[in-house]
């Protein structure tokens, strides 16, 4: 039985009958670059799902095969990626990418090549909807956006943290980091508090230090770090070395092994919103963990459970679509109702958006640990 195999696309064929035909799925992840463990992860949640189907089947009796392209973060190759699987590839789906920089670019493509497209874990809103208000009717994702998330962040600052000012260390270069802060910079003066500082820095930043002495001098009570964990760790390290003490709180972007070789003691303490946590005490989640851990031999992070979701949501979708073309395929996914995930029920909205809850994390000494759950 071959379970896996490697070609120069990097594909991973997950076959049981190898007679069969298969339906193909496109998957697109930055398995290097930047934000490598978010790829890494997703690819292993992603490919779990894959394997429970097939194990059980298949979709509509065939197995499904799976073609995995690594984009390295770039919104070029992610692009180049998609015309390669959904032209000469054939699939009929495409799952991807990771992050908003690469899945904004990718969802515009799969529009307007009429190919169904989900992403797992771009929060920005401009996935689903163009930035002229368009619906991209052929878009869905597996995850809450920032509006949301945002919202949540303010609401944890100024009720758990008892925060009545808050400022912002954003990246001005990145759709995800400039969005979450502005949500959550809207969010935080309607709930009464007030920012008393906002910096930013962009792709070609490499020293922090003047943004963070300007905002350790307005004293906020919390800041606001909306990144991904390779700056994030360096900012934190750089603001505790600087004498900042404000508390530190950020995005699903925080959600790293890495994190914690990046910045050490500086971000124990530091609170972020997410998708999943491994100790979270629901027991979907206590059972899925344990799947993962018994495949994977480590806990699953919050991509892995994203993705887990957007591959099991897309089987499901391909099972109910009445015929085995890409507008079947995606009349059934606009119809996904009440899918019972892991990281919480999905019923797609107009726009292919899940409304679902949040949760919140805080950094420990030897990773995060689940702290509360908040509903929208
Ligand atoms: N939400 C991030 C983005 O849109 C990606 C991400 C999701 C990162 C989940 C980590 C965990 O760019």
């Amino acid at each position: 039985m071959r379970l896996i195999r490697t070609t120069v696309l990097l594909a991973l064929v997950l076959l049981l009958g190898c007679d069969a035909e298969s339906t193909k799925v496109g998957v697109i992840l930055p398995l290097t670059g930047p934000v490598s463990t978010f790829g890494e992860s997703a690819r292993d949640g992603a490919l779990l799902a894959f394997e429970e189907v097939n194990a059980a089947g298949g979709v509509r009796g065939r197995p499904v095969e799976v073609l995995l392209i690594d984009d390295r973060n770039d919104p070029a190759a992610t692009v180049e990626a998609a015309a390669r699987l959904a032209g000469p590839e054939g699939v009929i789906a495409i799952l991807g990418s990771v992050s908003t920089a690469c899945s904004e670019p990718l969802a515009a493509w799969c529009e307007k090549s009429g190919v169904p497209m989900i992403a797992p874990s771009s929060t920005n809103p401009f996935v689903t909807v163009a930035r002229d208000g368009g619906r991209r009717g052929f878009v869905f994702r597996a995850c809450f956006t920032d509006s949301f998330q945002g919202a949540v962040a303010a609401r944890f600052a100024r009720r758990h943290m008892n925060a009545g000012s808050a400022a912002i260390l954003y990246h001005s270069g990145d759709e995800y980091s400039t969005g979450l802060a502005s949500f959550f910079a809207a969010a935080f003066e309607a709930q009464g508090g007030t920012i008393v500082g906002i910096e930013a820095y962009d792709v070609e930043t490499r020293d922090y230090g003047p943004a963070v002495e300007l905002l350790r001098a307005a004293r906020p009570d919390v800041l606001f770090l909306p990144d991904y964990y390779a700056r994030v760790g360096i900012i934190a390290r750089e603001a505790w070395q600087s004498g900042l003490r404000s508390e530190l709180l950020g995005g699903d972007g925080w959600d790293s092994p890495e994190m914690l070789d990046l910045a050490g003691d500086a971000i124990r303490g530091g609170f972020f919103t997410s998708h999943f946590a491994p100790d979270d005490p629901r027991p979907e989640v206590h059972a899925w963990v344990a799947r993962f851990r018994a495949r994977y031999g480590r806990n699953p992070d919050a991509l892995a459970a994203l993705a887990y979701d957007a591959a099991r949501l897309l089987a499901a979708a391909l099972e109910r679509a009445d015929a085995d073309d890409r507008a079947a395929l995606r009349a059934a996914l606009a119809g996904t109702e009440s899918f019972v995930g892991i990281t919480g029920t999905i019923t797609l909205d107009e726009h292919g958006n899940p409304v679902k809850d949040a949760v919140v994390r805080q950094w420990d000494a030897d990773g995060p640990k689940y702290v509360t759950t908040e509903t929208p």
